[in-house]
């Protein structure tokens, strides 16, 4: 089952909001949420193998391990995933929640409804005693229509927190935050800081998946909005900032470029060596992120690491 709150004339929106504030600021930016066509989601699944990026196999051997003893905590009887994409590391929490006996209902929540609807269909073939009910959604602007219920674990994985800039973090925290109960969970995971000879080869690999990716934006950009981006003009940029302890991603123009927007009716000039900001991903700390959850009104109640201490993945809990 798949219930809306997004569709394509929502989306269009939003993109010629995002992309026409993004393109006419200085410095230029645009949202990483759209990245994200079929393209961009393919090219992200590669990502997640490459031997550089090593987030998403540190916080599947964290869940593997963990699963068990999550499901244990939290006697959850409703599982909510946001930004689920394809669902994969969420089979390891559903399997360990399912033998554990408590689980009801898994609400994954996704702003494509194409992956989304994927991966209700495979879970609820899978997982026949669960009810799925897929939403599609924009975490930050859809978290009211998560269903009711008691005990519900949010599950927000991957590190995607770190996309958000810390106000918008404290933003999006607070909003769900609302929605729970006092005692309901925040199982969620993040990227820590760590040598920064680690972090930019994860965003800037060798193969040039990475690069690919980050190009991908132009072409939606291109094909959604009737832009004419030369995509092959901007050059892959991944920078680590140590004061803010984030990695940017950006496109840099080889030469000055003139871009016309036709949907938008604007005309966007770029000098050469111009960066557009593409996105942002802010690696943590625990003692940081601890503080900032407690602002939100989540307690920590666990922290687990890979052996290797890349990735953190916490178990919070609402409180009164
Ligand atoms: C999916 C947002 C977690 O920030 O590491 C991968 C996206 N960007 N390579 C990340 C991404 C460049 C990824 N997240």
């Amino acid at each position: 089952m798949l219930e809306v709150h997004l569709d394509e004339h929502d989306i269009d929106q939003q993109l010629r909001a995002d992309v026409r504030q993004g393109l006419t600021a200085t410095p230029k930016w645009l949202p990483p949420k759209w990245f994200y066509d079929a393209r961009g989601s393919e090219l992200f699944e590669e990502i997640t193998r490459l031997p550089e990026y090593y987030p998403t196999r540190a916080e599947r051997a964290i869940l593997a391990e963990r699963a068990a003893g999550i499901a244990r905590i939290t006697e959850a009887k409703t599982l909510v995933e946001l930004g689920s994409g394809s669902s994969e590391k969420t089979r390891l929490l559903l399997d360990a929640f399912v033998s554990r006996g408590t689980l009801g209902a898994f609400v994954p929540l996704d702003v494509s409804g194409t992956a989304l609807s994927a991966a209700v269909d495979g879970l609820t073939s899978d997982y026949p005693g669960l009810s799925v009910r897929g939403v599609v959604g924009d975490m930050t602007r859809h978290l009211r229509h998560l269903p009711e219920g008691d005990n519900r674990v949010v599950a927000f994985l991957g590190g995607t927190i770190g996309n958000l800039i810390p106000s918008e973090r404290a933003a999006f925290l607070t909003d769900l935050r609302a929605v729970l109960g006092a005692g309901e969970w925040l199982l969620l995971g993040t990227d820590l800081v760590k040598d920064p000879a680690i972090v930019v080869p994860a965003y800037d690999d060798a193969a040039g998946v990475t690069a690919e990716f980050n190009r991908n934006v132009l072409h939606v950009v291109n094909a959604r909005l009737g832009a004419d981006f030369d995509v092959d003009a901007f050059e892959h940029v991944a920078l680590w900032d140590p004061q803010q302890e984030w990695i940017e991603m950006r496109l840099r123009a080889r030469g000055a470029q003139n871009v016309r927007i036709t949907d938008l009716d604007l005309a966007v000039e770029f000098a050469d060596g111009e960066q557009l900001r593409t996105e942002i991903s802010a690696k943590f700390r625990r003692p940081g992120l601890e503080d900032e959850l407690a602002r939100a009104g989540f307690a920590l109640r666990e922290w687990w690491t890979d052996p290797q201490g890349m990735f953190g993945v916490s178990l919070s809990q609402a409180t009164t």
